[in-house]
């Protein structure tokens, strides 16, 4: 199995997009797009390469994900590389990939197929589309020239290269100015291939590319479940869905033994795959004991946030003999907006009896089960 390594170059300064952050850091559907491109080449090693003053920016975009520090690059992309390149000497990799952190929506086909090529022998392997639209070249004399098209192609990344020989052309030719690796490995002399690019490898260049680029991304919508019982005890009210509710027993728990909340909650958790509200709220920990519940859910609705995601829809299911839940509903869906951010029609809160059966019809405990719907 040869070695491969990702160098994903972000030094660039964006300067056409005019975004308030260099475009690689600004948020894309919710996440920064230089996290969206080291998150297309998953179980891949990375190294990205940054401006110099954007560690700060890099730490924040990157926080979790398994890289490496990136290194600083340079002033050109041609310099960046170069000093990517570089880093990777130490522990050198039989073939690199190369490519733009503008280029989020790289996809695995793309990034295969340049690894085949590679494998199949080839120096270099560079991804194209043809060009569909018809080419004119602006002159100085105002007027437009026909550029016949045909055989015209539009080179993307990412350009893998055996690593020892692109290295080595970097840096003979570091003073030979060239759009891109590509460009270089000619000037060198490497065997490059061609593969298959896609056309929704876009760069993300201009402002209009981020709605563009937002449109191709879709959406990655993930649903879980929660549930939770509380079982009943002497007392004279009850916390449910956030609201205090008086009732001729209170509810066992260490926290408030807010059932519907904590089925809630387990549910947000469910959905960025985040354990379970036991794991973050131990019963075993004295800061929870009385705990409120709407803690436990606005911190899973914080995590979400975290994580560049969006709450879609919550829907819970209270299930007990007594109290009724219907009185209560449209005050628990707007505690539940309210603590989740959201608006009160993406709140929904529904209530079973069991007939009489089971611990819930003996009126031993209260059951909630909830699900919730999560935008990534
Ligand atoms: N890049 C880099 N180092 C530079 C210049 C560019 O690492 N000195 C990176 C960019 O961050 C980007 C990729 O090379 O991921 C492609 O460059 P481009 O799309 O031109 O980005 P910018 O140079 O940042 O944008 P602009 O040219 O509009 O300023
Ligand atoms: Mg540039």
């Amino acid at each position: 199995m040869p070695r491969i390594a990702v160098l994903i170059v972000a030094a660039g300064k964006g300067e056409r997009a005019g975004t308030e952050l260099p475009k690689q850091y600004e948020r894309l559907a919710g996440k920064p797009m230089l996290r969206r491109t080291v998150e297309a080449f998953g179980g891949y090693p990375v190294q990205v390469v940054i401006g110099a003053g954007q560690q700060e920016l890099a730490a924040q975009a990157l926080a979790g994900l398994s890289v490496p520090s990136p290194v600083t690059g340079g002033v050109t992309r041609q310099e960046s590389v170069r000093l990517g390149l570089e880093a990777l000497a130490k522990d050198a990799p039989d073939f690199v990939l190369i490519h733009d952190a503008a280029r989020p929506l790289v996809s695995r086909k793309v990034i295969e197929d340049v690894v085949k090529a590679l494998e199949a022998g080839a120096d270099g392997a560079l991804p194209m589309v043809a060009a569909s639209d018809t080419l004119r070249r602006a002159g100085d004399d105002g007027r437009w020239t026909l550029v016949n098209r045909e055989n015209l192609y539009r080179a993307q990344t990412p350009q893998g290269f055996v690593y020892a020989k692109i290295t080595k052309a970097h840096r003979a030719h570091a003073g030979t100015d060239v759009t891109d690796d590509v460009a270089l490995a000619e000037l060198a002399g490497l065997k490059v291939q061609m593969v298959e690019g896609e056309e929704k490898n876009i760069k993300v260049t201009r402002k209009q590319d981020f709605a563009l680029a937002e449109s191709l991304i879709g959406a990655d919508v993930r649903t879980a479940s929660g549930y939770d019982v509380h079982k009943f005890k002497d007392g004279d009210h009850i916390w449910l869905c956030g609201l205090k509710i008086p009732h001729t027993h209170g509810l066992e728990g260490h926290s408030d033994a807010d059932v519907g909340l904590h089925a809630i909650t387990d549910a947000l958790l469910g959905c960025i795959g985040e354990g379970d509200i036991g794991q973050h709220f131990p019963p075993s920990d004295e800061r929870w004991r009385g705990a409120a519940s709407w803690k436990f859910l606005d911190h899973a609705a914080s995590l979400v946030a975290a994580k560049g995601g969006t709450i879609n829809h919550v829907d819970v299911t209270i299930i007990c003999e007594r109290p009724k839940v219907g009185p209560h509903r449209d005050a628990m869906k707007a505690k539940i907006a309210e603590i989740l951010k959201i608006e009160e029609s993406r709140v929904s809160v529904k209530a079973t009896t069991t007939e009489g059966l089971g611990f819930t019809g003996r009126r031993e405990g209260i059951a909630a089960q909830a699900m919730a719907t999560v935008r990534l």
